[in-house]
């Protein structure tokens, strides 16, 4: 009898802990005036292929459709930057304005879209990480992930100073 209820109290401080743990991350993006949720990634993509098609804007200035990619994204890639930071992207190196859209196609070996990213600047959404809104979506617009994604994150800090932009630098 009292293993069990050794038992159920270990449990109830584990659930608690686990508790307090999803409350301190929630506390985090509290912080910013945008909350994680209030970005739509799907919605985006309607807007980005519809509305105001993104193969309409330019390719990153000094770089091709099409070119080689380094393989994470695929073999080849398109990066695509929205009109509002076309002259910070001709500078290079800069920090982009808000409501830059950079849109990446990642193609496989044969050239197949495989995917679309999305780095999307909203004031106030991730300020500890330059504001991106990142979003991974499938060729046909269905959303892989989106958010602040660590894992996008983790990698394009490395470009912290150009904006968390590889092609930027
Ligand atoms: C392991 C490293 C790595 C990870 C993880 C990664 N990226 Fe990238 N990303 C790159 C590199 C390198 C480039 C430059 C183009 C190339 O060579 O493919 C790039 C380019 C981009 C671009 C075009 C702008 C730029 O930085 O040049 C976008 C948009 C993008 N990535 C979005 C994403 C999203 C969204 C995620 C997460 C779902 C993500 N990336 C995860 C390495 C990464």
């Amino acid at each position: 009898m009292i293993k069990k209820l050794m038992f159920l109290v270990l449990m109830c401080v584990i659930a608690i802990s686990g508790c307090t743990d999803a409350v301190t991350d929630e506390e985090t993006t509290a912080g910013d005036t945008v909350a994680e949720d209030a970005i739509d990634a799907s919605a985006l993509f309607t807007m980005l292929t519809e509305d105001d098609n993104y193969k309409d804007w330019n390719i990153w200035p000094g770089k091709e459709a099409m070119m080689d990619g380094n393989g994470v994204h695929g073999d080849y890639v398109s990066i695509y930057v929205s009109d509002n930071a076309l002259s910070a992207a001709e500078v290079g190196g800069e920090i982009m304005p808000y409501e830059t859209f950079v849109v990446k196609e990642g193609f496989n070996s044969d050239e197949e879209l495989t995917g679309v990213y999305l780095m999307y600047k909203a004031e106030g959404f991730d300020q500890e990480n330059n504001d991106w809104f990142w979003a991974a979506y499938s060729p046909d617009g269905t959303v892989r992930s989106e958010g602040q994604l660590k894992g996008c994150i983790g990698c394009h800090e490395g470009n912290a100073e150009a904006d968390y932009i590889f092609v930027n630098s």
